[in-house]
């Protein structure tokens, strides 16, 4: 039997909607063309944007089908390589960033896209690397993080601003996260401030800065602005949410420079998590069946760390959330 008379599963929805759109589609094999690469993919991150995708919220700039593939981030192992490919080689284990198509057990991909695995980084933050790491690394750089900063991060226990903190303490900066009580504990492991978001926010900032806040990344949004206003913040080195999400559009379908950025910004951070300078909690890790069930849990917008899908999980009890285990110890 040849390649193209296999077939495979992808996630898709064919109208825009909340979870119950995305289906479990039987596709063709892809095969991979000149420069391209076939990849079994065995973990990919989820994130908000590809909900707000799916939701509608961008059907005036990103276009969509209706058979619609989603997904950026992945990791998996290299079956087949096109023509010309010559820096990955079959059962090559690498990462990577994929156009809106990584939630399937298949993908075909540039090779320009992948990076090598470092041995040492899990496969599931391998996989969800890609675009939360991506966001931060650019929103960390573009507010000027630096040496003796006090730099405030809102939502500082998400997927996002997780790996904002880090890396804005990496360049040596005082970083002060906002988050819900429960998340204190994880926010001091990592070295940084928590501070409880909602009244009284800036009060409390100023206590814990009281030398002042030299920028801000808004990650959650609502009234980050105004906030940053107030705490004297310039505005060249504020950063709204709506910027990152213009960012995250930009990346997600990205143009020749934009895409080459990806794999160098990715290639920096599987290095940073593989030397555990940057540390990628994964606290939600759910079997590829259940993705409906991983975008409910990152919709109520209190997941800590990554969600993360497995394409090979051991059983489908691995849906029982790390955080889930120890908020029920409290
Ligand atoms: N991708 C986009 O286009 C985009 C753009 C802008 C903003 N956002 C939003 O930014 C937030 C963070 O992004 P993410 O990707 O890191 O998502 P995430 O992993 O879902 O982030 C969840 C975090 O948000 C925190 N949070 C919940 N309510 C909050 C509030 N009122 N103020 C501050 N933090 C709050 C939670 O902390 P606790 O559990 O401790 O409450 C949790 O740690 C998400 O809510 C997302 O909707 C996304």
């Amino acid at each position: 039997m040849t390649r193209t008379a296999l077939s495979t599963k992808s996630v898709q929805f064919a109208e825009f909607g909340g979870v119950e759109v995305l289906e479990f589609v039987d596709v063709r094999m892809p095969e991979p063309g000149p420069g391209e690469v076939l990849v079994e993919v065995l973990a990919a991150g989820i994130n908000h944007i590809e909900a707000y995708i799916r939701q509608g919220q961008f059907a005036d700039r990103i276009e969509t089908s209706n058979h619609q593939t989603q997904g950026s981030d992945f990791a998996g192992i290299v079956i087949a390589v096109g023509n010309g490919v010559t820096q990955f080689k079959r059962n090559a284990e690498v990462l990577g960033h994929a156009r809106m198509s990584s939630h399937a057990y298949h993908i075909v991909v540039k090779a320009t896209s992948l990076v090598a695995k470092p041995k040492q980084l899990p496969w599931e933050v391998a996989g969800s690397l890609f675009l939360a790491g991506l966001a931060a690394h650019d929103l960390v750089d573009q507010v000027r993080v630096g040496q003796g900063d006090t730099v405030v991060v809102s939502a500082a226990a998400g997927g996002v601003g997780s790996i904002e903190i880090q890396l804005a303490k990496l360049r040596g900066a005082t970083v002060i996260g906002t988050c819900g009580e429960r998340n204190f504990d994880y926010l001091r492991q990592l070295g940084i401030k928590p501070v409880v978001y909602g009244d009284g926010m800036i009060e409390r900032i100023e206590k814990l800065a009281p030398d002042g806040v030299d920028a801000y990344i808004d990650n959650f949004g609502q009234n980050g602005a105004a906030l940053a206003e107030e705490l004297g913040v310039d505005a060249k080195r504020f950063s709204s949410s709506e910027h990152r999400r213009d960012l995250e559009l930009e990346t997600i379908c990205p143009d020749e420079a934009t895409e080459k950025h990806n794999t160098d910004v990715l290639t920096k951070l599987a290095q940073l998590a593989a030397d555990r300078q940057v540390s990628v909690l994964i606290s939600g890790y759910y079997p590829f069946g259940f993705v409906r069930e991983a975008f409910d849990d990152l919709e109520k917008r209190h997941a800590r760390g990554k969600i993360v899908l497995g394409m090979k999980p051991a059983h489908s009890l691995s849906v029982m959330k790390a955080r889930d285990v120890s908020d029920a110890r409290d």
